[in-house]
């Protein structure tokens, strides 16, 4: 099921939570969106559900707009963070609920919902547990058995928001492997939600970064990373530093220390300079080097992190070299940036 979201805009008493925000999503993609706390994420998420209505612009499901449908006609199914299981259910019983209520006229017969039931639970690797009731899960499988009652309905959609929030980082990883399989194998259109960068960059095939209501760019996790759009994109995915800098006619100055023709086609004025801690390599003191006093070097994975202190403003630019790099004693080191971006200052 394709979606559109056209101008999509929602206030919250007055106060705008989302701003006119458009998005098209392919049938069978796997998107994530991704923003701090307060970007908007939930609040698209729940407007795509049918859980919140827009104060003005469209979702369309194909070629349907949508936007006045109630969850159940728009047949989604999603799971949040804390989406408890019904208590006082067996795992069964949870998974053939969506099924249950719906009304004579569209319920299957009971032999089909138990064999429906059975069928999901193997998809999510848990046969066998039906008759468990939810306290008896561990997170991880209980999230799982969310997932197996929000495939029930048979979604067109499936809606995701935190979904492996609350879980300790190991078996979110193993759960974020897993349900990028389970999508290959199922296809449907799915939308999570997330805050954390690794997981949208890890599970999905494109990801929406929001920022204060609006979406500051929508790409291939590569695309977001190599490319970002924007100076808070960049500071948001992956390491980064930033230096004031200062553009004239393209040539970078830091202070009044050029670094080179560095910013072809950007207005002159003061600039952002975004860097990544694997972008720079140590360099004797030269023309084009950025130069400072080392402040801090700590040993991180592989790698060996500096933190350097440029310029006069007392800024930290965090560099990694492999960590067989001998430093030298003096205080003072230059690094030749590799890879950079550039944004106007604002
Ligand atoms: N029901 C609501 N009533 C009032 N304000 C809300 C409501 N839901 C969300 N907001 C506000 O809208 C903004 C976006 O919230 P939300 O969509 O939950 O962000 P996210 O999921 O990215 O953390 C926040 O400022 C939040 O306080
Ligand atoms: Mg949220």
């Amino acid at each position: 099921m394709d979606i559109s979201i056209r101008r999509l805009r929602k206030e919250f008493d007055r106060y705008p939570a989302l701003h006119g925000v458009s998005l098209d999503i392919a049938s069978g993609e796997l998107l994530a969106l991704l923003g701090p706390s307060g970007s908007g994420k939930t609040t698209l998420l729940r407007l795509i559900a049918g859980l919140e209505f827009p104060t003005s612009g469209a979702v369309f499901f194909g070629a349907e707009d949508a936007s006045q449908k109630s969850v159940r006609e728009r047949n989604v199914g999603f799971v949040f963070q804390h989406y408890a299981l019904f208590r006082h259910m067996s795992v069964a019983d949870n998974i053939a609920f969506g099924l249950r209520v719906r009304d004579r006229a569209t319920r299957p017969p009971e032999d089909v919902i138990r064999r429906r039931a059975a069928e999901l639970l193997e998809l999510v690797q848990l046969p066998q547990i039906g008759n468990r009731f939810p306290h008896q899960l561990s997170g991880g499988q209980r999230q799982r058995v969310a997932l197996a009652r929000a495939l029930a309905i048979e979604p067109q959609v499936l809606l995701l928001d935190e979904p492996f929030g609350a879980l300790d980082a190991k078996v979110r990883k193993e759960l974020r492997r897993w349900l990028r399989e389970l999508h290959e194998r199922t296809g449907h259109t799915t939308v999570f939600v997330t805050h954390d960068q690794e997981e949208a960059m890890e599970m999905s095939d494109r990801v929406v970064v929001m920022g204060q209501g609006r979406i500051e760019q929508v790409g291939a996790p590569d695309e977001i990373y190599d490319r970002p759009a924007s100076a808070f994109v960049h500071g948001f995915i992956g390491d980064s530093s930033a230096l004031s800098v200062t553009v004239d006619r393209g040539e970078v100055f830091l202070g009044r220390r050029s670094l080179g023709p560095l910013a072809a086609g950007l207005p002159d004025g003061p600039a952002r300079m975004l860097l990544r801690p694997h972008d720079l390599e140590l360099t004797a003191q030269s023309a084009g080097a950025i130069a400072g006093r080392i402040a801090a070097v700590r040993r991180h994975g592989g790698a060996r992190m500096i933190e350097l202190e440029v310029g006069d403003k007392g800024e930290r630019l965090e560099v990694a070299v492999p960590a067989s790099t001998p430093i030298c004693p003096e205080p003072v080191q230059a690094f030749r940036p590799l890879r950079w971006q550039i944004y106007p200052a604002g």
